[in-house]
């Protein structure tokens, strides 16, 4: 099987990529990525090249998304602009590449007589206060990042029920693990520990989300992408939920930091208080999550403390601007 990976040099992407080669010797991939600040070639270093090539472009240019997409079987789209905070600070961007990117894709996909899998988030069920998220839960996103995703969501479904398009969906909960842009919580979290910086938190920190170790969620993927059916939805559910505030303390545990590094900060407008997913469909396919929060954690603290050429180049230019615009402070040194 060729297939393209759109989004692919952002972090989940990224993961997948590695993950999907390494597992199955015969596949080759091409990554389509137009390298905004959240995609890295760094982060596919060391793949097999001769398995795999990479086009910088903009999933929302047609002709390229058509020209690469030719010989391949399939189109996994990782493509998104991914942060909360930021689609609240400027919607625009999330909607043209989440939802008008998708359309460009699927269209692609359906002249191609080729599988669409949709990369999609928990965020668009909305907040659940008690119980879980099923793939039958209503649609009730809160944020511009979440609306968008849904908006793409929604295409897919379109494209599959009014043409017939082998297209599918999975959503899945908070990813964690290496190459993790330090814009989200548990990288954020771990740099600042590392460097010994406040821990910003927002709100009283008591929100809860469905962690999932991002190797997980990449055998998930296959799962769906090999055995689900076009049309349907496959949730996909980390194996433990977890407060803002026990991710915080268990990071700064496990980097021998103190508590007092915690400082709670504005909220972020319209957050919502709790994520859960149930994953019994994808369940269904054979799929199951090998690695639990304690696990997971703390292999990820490991990583980022082992790789610190990874994370150095990140902390100055961009990312720095955007954490002095958002938190009213310099990002320290
Ligand atoms: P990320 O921000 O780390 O990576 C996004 C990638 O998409 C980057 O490489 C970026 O350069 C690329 N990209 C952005 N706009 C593009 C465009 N117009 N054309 C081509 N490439 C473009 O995001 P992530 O955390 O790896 O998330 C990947 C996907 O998974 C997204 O669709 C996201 O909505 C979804 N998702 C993420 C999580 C999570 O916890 N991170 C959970 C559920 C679903
Ligand atoms: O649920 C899946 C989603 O998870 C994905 O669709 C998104 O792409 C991904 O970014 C993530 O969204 P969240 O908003 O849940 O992740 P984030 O890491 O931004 O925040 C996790 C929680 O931590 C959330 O309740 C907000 C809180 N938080 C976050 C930051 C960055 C803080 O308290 N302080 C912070 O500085």
């Amino acid at each position: 099987m060729k297939i393209m990976v759109t989004g692919g040099a952002g972090f989940i992407g990224s993961n997948y990529v590695h993950h999907h080669l390494e597992k199955f010797p015969e596949d080759e991939i091409v990554v389509l990525d137009k390298l905004t600040y959240a995609g890295r070639l760094a982060n596919l270093e060391g793949v097999p090249e001769q398995r795999f090539s990479f086009v910088e472009a903009d999933i929302c240019d047609r002709e390229t998304s058509r020209r690469t997409l030719d010989g391949c079987d399939a189109i996994v789209n990782f493509a998104a602009e991914s942060h909360v905070d930021r689609s609240i600070e400027a919607p625009g961007e999330f909607i043209t590449t989440d939802v008008f990117g998708t359309y460009v894709l699927l269209e692609a996909a359906r002249d191609a007589g080729i599988r669409h899998l949709q990369i999609s988030t928990d965020e668009v069920y909305g907040s659940i206060d008690e119980g879980s998220f099923t793939e039958a839960s209503p649609i009730d996103p809160s944020s511009p990042y979440s609306a968008s995703k849904a908006g793409g969501d929604m295409i897919v479904s379109a494209f599959n029920h009014t043409y017939g398009a082998d297209s599918l969906t999975v959503r899945a909960s908070n990813n964690y693990g290496p190459q993790q842009h330090p814009e989200k919580l548990i990288p954020l979290v771990i740099l600042n520990a590392i460097h010994g910086d406040p821990i910003p938190v927002y709100g009283d920190g008591k929100q809860v989300r469905n962690w999932l170790f991002v190797r997980d969620f990449c055998t998930a993927i296959d799962a769906v992408l090999v055995n689900g059916q076009a049309g349907e939805v496959y949730n996909v559910g980390g194996p433990d939920e977890e407060t803002n505030l026990d991710v915080v303390k268990a990071i700064l545990a496990l980097t021998g930091r103190d508590e007092s590094l915690i400082t709670y900060v504005e909220d972020r407008l319209g957050h919502d208080l709790r994520y859960s997913l149930s994953a019994a469909k994808t369940q269904a396919l054979g799929w199951k999550a090998a690695v639990n929060f304690a696990q997971g954690i703390e292999s990820t603290v490991a990583w980022y403390r082992d790789n610190p050429q990874w994370w150095q180049a990140l902390r100055s230019g961009e990312y720095r601007e955007y954490y002095e615009r958002q938190y009213g402070v310099d990002l320290g040194a």
